[in-house]
């Protein structure tokens, strides 16, 4: 338990509301998360996998209906409306409280209110926050044990100070003696909702991924970026790896891609180049501050991997896979008839025959996927085999440079480097990417996704811009983060990726390293500086000079089109586009006017 009055008066207020049968202080033990699992697997809620293949390892399966995030049902209660911006849906506060307050009345009859005190971020660092995540579901208790710094040791940190409230019902009550389904949830009546100004959270209906492990996207981006442009911080979508040459140098980079776009997988890459080693320092959120030395230092305040599971292999992601072996928890992946996980591309051969993520018996010609494409692993990130060794320092890692990036078939090359601080943020905020099946949506859909974080920034995003410049102009030029963008996923005429990707991304980063250390060569374009003929470094690679040519191409004429999408996407954020902004567009319209045409 606790001394510190607030959380003892806010935990006695929300029981009073929500009605549990019990109220549990977790104290973040194994024997603690033994339990639980072993209550979810008896109510069969969870799997315990083959304690040969995967010890202490469990599955589950959620209801079909709460797959992914929602972003139609997330929604940003600032007072005005106008500071959530046009990125937002919006309510009035007081509006969004009365309405949720009578689903969470009796929400969690016949069930345990859990108090799960975590820390974003290693306990003690100057970076970190602490949160208390109240929640009737034992899943997420189990996941936030996995994701967050979780239990007793946050209670004596936290003492009497502040924390996030974050409350979360799966909206599923039980009357006595009746039978609870394996994925108890609300799926028509999802709210996740954020008051920026109290930095509060409410969460009703889901109990998946960033609806219901509020630490994640809830807490560490929407609630703390509103957080970062008030300290004058930045909390970011962004992996955070280290990169070292032959030469024994490292450097430390940080990427923002939307979801399913390859954080995790570049965040523990195996450079394909003799010499080179990443280690990753984290896969999905970076919170950033100035150091003392002027640089900008970066932790992950997350504990843990919540990875995409389809399409990972020993060969895309290996250290992935092995940080799998052991201790996880798998969601909407496919079983196997020997107790074990299984996805699309997880082997080159499939099984065959396993039960899928909707609990139907699976064949390989059966035409259905095995796993949901938003199938997650949950994973501690200190099993992974790369994991850098400076991930838990409190004071953070400092970061050489960004990368942004998204899916896209066309028209954007391999590889940009900004021109400046300006141009990078611009560079940012035209990012654009081809929707995944992370959120419930339009999988394919061309959207403008600022710096990955459309979903994620809880204010108005022409703030958000703004406050990305201001960070620039107070700091010292030559100790900011240089700026690139990324895009792995250009295809051919035929539809197919001109790039190989995963561990040939190495050579990308090569460049970037050497562009920092002065030594890469580049040429001039209207949209940024590219690698120079023979400045990619391609020794033993299988890619064709044809399709090296393609994703190094400037194709002038769709960039203008470009120039028309990005006024458009510039448009919607009115007179809160900062200044800046629009004299980049207007610069790259007139670059693009005066270069040649077939440049
Ligand atoms: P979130 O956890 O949703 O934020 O996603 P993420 O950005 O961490 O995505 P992740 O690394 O899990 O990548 C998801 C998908 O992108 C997988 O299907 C990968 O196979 C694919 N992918 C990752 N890197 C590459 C690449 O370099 N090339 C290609 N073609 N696909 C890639
Ligand atoms: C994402 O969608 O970007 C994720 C997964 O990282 S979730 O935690 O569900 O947001
Ligand atoms: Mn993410």
């Amino acid at each position: 338990m606790t001394s510190n009055k607030k959380l003892q008066e806010w935990v006695k207020k929300t029981a009073e509301m929500c009605q549990p049968d019990k109220v549990h202080w977790c104290d973040g033990s194994q024997e603690e998360y033994d339990r639980l699992m072993g209550g979810m697997v008896k109510s069969g809620m969870a799997v315990k996998l083959n304690e040969k293949k995967r010890p202490n390892s469990y599955y589950f399966r959620s209801n079909p209906g709460d797959v992914a995030r929602v972003e139609q049902s997330t929604f940003i209660c600032s007072k005005k409306k106008e500071d959530a911006g046009p990125n937002n849906n919006w309510c009035e506060p007081e509006e969004m409280k009365a309405k949720l307050t009578k689903f969470y009345t009796g929400c969690m009859k016949g069930r345990t209110l859990f108090v799960i005190p975590f820390s974003m971020g290693p306990l003690g660092s100057t970076i970190s926050y602490v949160g208390v995540q109240l929640t009737d579901s034992p899943y997420v208790v189990c996941s936030m044990r996995i994701m967050t710094r979780m239990g007793k040791k946050v209670l004596d940190v936290l003492g009497d100070g502040g924390f996030v409230p974050c409350l979360h019902s799966i909206g599923a009550p039980l009357k006595p003696g009746e039978k609870d389904s394996t994925w108890p949830c609300d799926p028509n009546n999802k709210f996740i909702v954020h008051f920026p100004e109290e930095r509060m959270i409410w969460s009703y209906g889901s109990g998946y991924g960033g609806n219901a492990l509020l630490g994640k996207k809830c807490f560490a981006l929407r609630i703390a970026s509103a957080m970062a442009r008030d300290e004058g911080w930045l909390a970011e979508h962004m992996l955070i790896m280290g990169i070292t040459n032959p030469k024994g140098e490292k450097k430390y980079f940080a990427a923002a891609f939307p979801s399913a776009c390859g954080k995790t997988n570049l965040a523990m890459l195996i450079p394909s180049m003799p010499g080179w080693k990443v280690e990753c320092v984290g896969d999905d959120i970076a919170w950033m501050k100035f150091g003392p030395d002027g640089r900008l230092y970066a932790i992950n305040p997350e504990y843990g991997f919540f990875g995409v599971a389809p399409g990972t292999s020993m060969d895309s992601n290996k250290n992935a896979m092995l940080s799998l072996t052991k201790d996880c928890m798998f969601t909407n992946t496919g079983l196997t008839p020997d107790g074990d996980v299984w996805w699309e591309a997880m082997s080159p051969e499939k099984p065959p025959k396993l039960t899928s993520w909707l609990g139907e018996e699976w064949t390989p010609a059966c035409g259905k996927v095995a796993a949901h494409p938003n199938a997650r692993f949950t994973a501690p990130a200190g099993q992974c085999p790369v994991i850098d060794p400076a991930w838990e320092d409190p004071k953070g890692v400092p970061i050489s440079a960004f990368f942004f990036g998204g899916r896209r078939g066309s028209v954007v090359p391999l590889v940009i480097e900004s021109f400046n601080w300006q141009h990078g943020t611009f560079l940012g905020a035209t990012a654009s990417s081809e929707m995944t099946a992370a959120a419930a949506g339009k999988v394919g859909e061309l959207r403008r996704d600022p710096m990955a974080m459309l979903p994620f920034c809880g204010y108005h995003m022409g703030d958000y811009f703004a406050h990305w410049l201001k960070l620039g102009k107070k700091a010292d030029p030559k100790k900011l983060p240089r700026i690139f963008y990324v895009n792995w996923f250009r295809k051919s005429k035929e539809g197919k990726f001109l790039w190989p990707g995963y561990g040939e991304n190495s050579r990308v980063l090569k460049w970037a390293f050497e562009r920092i250390d002065g030594t890469a060569k580049a040429v001039e374009t209207p949209i940024g500086y590219l690698p120079a003929k023979d400045a990619l470094d391609t020794a033993g690679m299988s890619v064709s000079t044809e399709a090296l040519d393609e994703l190094l191409r400037v194709d002038t004429e769709a960039w203008k089109g470009e120039v028309d999408s990005i006024k458009g996407h510039f448009d919607k954020f009115g007179d809160r586009l900062p200044q800046g902004m629009k004299d980049e567009l207007e610069a790259l319209g007139k670059r693009l006017t005066k270069a040649p045409c077939c440049a």
